[in-house]
């Protein structure tokens, strides 16, 4: 047995294709989480010290994820909502500013930008479904009024991945901010805020990491961290947190002025895990791995009469969603069948949604695919 599948004893009649969505966790965090409730049962919090390192090492290692300089770059919030929203009420927006992203974003990286119109800030969308070359037509509807470009650095409906590189340097280049949804790359794809001249970046650890929902990493570039105003405020984002009985304060000089308290530390043990087996499998093997699960998923879709592939088959393009519609199929319907079947998946983008990961075992795909070819006939 691999160490993968020792890591990921899924159920017997469960064929998990919605990394995407909300992954499965490895055995080390469930163990991880299990032994924390134990501590917290017999001890409470008598070895918080011991805490402290493993939410240090967390930092450490989602620096080391997405390339930051530091790990005093990074915060632990909720959400990528909550970090989006960090980013979009930290803005000094002036009237007629405006902002740019593509029409197709997940919700949350699309709302919390329609929220500052009452701050007299335009949201400008680029329609990607159509769009032959999608970073030359964002680039192209920036201005002189362009404060920031927000994209994800994977499409969230049908996978496709955009060059964040190219969008980065314009935006460097034109003093313009730029924003990453990175949910839909980390732990799936290498990933780098320096090299892409991000200046914020954020991601839930739920989906590619392996972890679990409610702990996302933030990074805002050092240089332009002041520059965010802080609308949260508590004991835990100034500069000497444990001081208590003095009444002056500063905002920490590090990524924690984002944290306004307690630590989500359950979260902090459970991510800490997960990421030790994204970091020992490393993340070239993972994505060679996931790709290669990527091109058997849409070898055997092409062959299933009917079917169109709505994800990109260009390799740059690519990433761990595949996404594709069957002529004819009620695919509400047909998504509920293939979960009925303990084919995890989504309905998305127009169709359905497969998202396996490095670890996802051959025959779990052809079983899906198998069990996918059968629905015409129920
Ligand atoms: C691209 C993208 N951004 C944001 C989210 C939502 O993230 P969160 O629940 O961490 O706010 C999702 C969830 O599917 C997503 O796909």
């Amino acid at each position: 047995m691999s160490l993968y599948e020792d890591e990921f004893p899924l159920a017997d009649d469960v064929y998990y294709l919605n990394h995407a969505a909300v992954a499965p966790w490895p055995r080390r965090t469930a163990d991880a989480v299990a032994s924390f409730a134990q501590e917290n049962m017999t001890y409470g919090a008598q070895h918080y010290l011991k805490w402290l390192k493993v939410e240090r090492a967390l930092r450490e290692s989602l620096a080391w994820l997405i390339n930051a300089p530091s790990f005093q770059d990074i915060a632990l919030l909720k959400n990528t909502s909550e970090a989006l929203s960090v980013v979009a009420y930290g803005i000094d927006w002036r009237p007629g500013d405006n902002i740019v992203s593509y029409a197709d974003e997940f919700p949350s990286n699309r709302i919390v930008w329609e929220s500052l119109a009452s701050k007299g800030a335009e949201l400008r969308l680029v329609e990607l479904t159509t769009s032959e070359d999608p970073e030359s037509e964002l680039i192209a509807l920036c201005d002189e009024h362009t404060r920031l470009v927000t994209v994800s650095s994977v499409q969230y409906a049908r996978g496709l991945q955009i060059d964040i590189n190219k969008i980065g340097a314009f935006c460097r280049a034109n003093n313009i901010l730029f924003c990453v949804d990175a949910i839909q790359s980390l732990g799936a794809l290498p990933f780098d805020a320096q090299k892409c001249q991000a200046d914020f970046v954020m991601a839930d650890g739920h989906k590619w990491m392996l972890g679990p929902e409610g702990l996302a990493v933030f990074y805002c570039r050092a240089e332009i961290r002041e520059q965010l105003s802080l609308n949260q405020f508590g004991w835990h984002m100034v500069d000497k947190p444990g001081n208590y009985d003095s009444t002056e304060w500063k905002p920490s000089q590090t990524a924690t002025r984002f944290e306004c308290g307690s630590p989500n530390m359950i979260g902090v043990y459970a991510l800490h895990a997960s990421l030790s087996l994204t970091q020992e499998v490393g993340l070239d093997t993972i994505s060679n791995k996931l790709f290669k699960n990527i091109s058997l998923l849409i070898e055997l879709i092409d062959n299933i009469e009917g079917s169109t592939l709505l994800s990109p088959r260009d390799r740059a393009r690519q990433s761990g969603i595949v996404t594709f519609s069957i002529a004819g199929a009620d695919h509400a319907q047909l998504y509920h069948y293939l979960m009925k079947n303990g084919v995890i998946c989504a309905q998305r983008g127009g169709g359905i949604r497969f998202s396996p990961h490095f670890y996802t075992k051959t025959d779990h795909i052809h079983k899906a695919i198998e069990i996918l070819g059968r629905y015409n006939s129920c």
